[in-house]
């Protein structure tokens, strides 16, 4: 891993993705919004290595517009290992919308980093009515929410963002915010929330490989900037590690447990 950017160069330019660990990603062709074909997957697989990609999350939209479920992207996930070849190391997780169809999702079995963090998001527009209890049935039931690209809301205000915090839910930046792609209020809020380091981890939530690379290309940092990124690209590395060593131990525990 790097230890340090260049001011004067793009993020691509700079290294940042290095040795990055993605925590979010719609690589999964043809079950959402993201990657449609295998070709297409291939070529983007083959760019994110070309730049120093290690390990990446696929993070599937979980939501009622797709008949998504945790058994038809394992399904999708074990045909793309036979079907994707590259040094890159992928592990299954999701994007879970906290609609109506959230409950039954639940039901099933959540496709988590770890066992443990869940990746959710809401409406860009409106929070469900019952977002705090949804968020606090999740806690309590051992999972930690991971609230997605947290800085889209535009409906959330800071103090709003202050009390998920203070509930314990982690937020998960989008690079592509820091360059403005969504627009003017994601970029400032998210260079709000790295200020405050209120982030846990960051990701691409890449759905197609030419829009993130422009992105990247616009994306200039400011050293004060830098620090709190790298740190959180060092915690989606350990993110990495804590969900390797869980899926070490469930094999061993199957091993033992036939
Ligand atoms: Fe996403």
């Amino acid at each position: 891993m790097f230890s340090f950017l260049f001011p004067k160069k793009n993020l691509l330019e700079g290294g940042v993705l290095f040795g990055m660990t993605d925590v979010h990603s719609h690589l999964l062709p043809g079950v959402d919004d993201g990657i449609q074909s295998w070709d297409e997957a291939r070529k983007a697989v083959a760019w994110l290595e070309s730049v120093g990609v290690k390990r990446m999350f696929l993070t599937p939209h979980v939501m009622e517009e797709w008949e998504n479920t945790a058994s038809s992207l394992q399904a999708r996930f074990a045909e793309w290992k036979t079907r994707i070849a590259s040094p890159i190391e992928f592990q299954l997780a999701a994007e879970y919308m906290l609609d109506a169809a959230f409950a039954r999702h639940r039901q099933e079995g959540l496709l988590t980093f770890d066992g443990q963090q869940v990746l959710v998001e809401t409406s860009y527009f409106a929070p469900p009515m019952d977002l705090e209890d949804v968020l606090y049935e999740l806690q309590t039931d051992g999972y930690q929410p991971i609230l997605a690209h947290a800085e889209r809301y535009m409906y959330m205000e800071e103090t709003d963002y202050e009390r998920l915090r203070d509930c314990g839910i982690r937020f998960q930046l989008n690079l592509m915010s820091l360059a403005g792609t969504y627009g003017r209020l994601p970029y400032k809020k998210a260079i709000r929330l790295l200020e405050e380091e209120a982030y846990s981890y960051a990701g691409s939530d890449i759905h197609r490989q030419s829009t993130y690379e422009t992105s990247l290309r616009h994306l200039y940092l400011k050293k004060k900037h830098q620090e709190p990124l790298l740190r959180l690209l060092e915690n989606n590395a350990q993110l990495w590690r804590g969900s390797r060593a869980k899926l070490t131990g469930i094999a061993r525990d199957s091993r033992e447990n036939p």
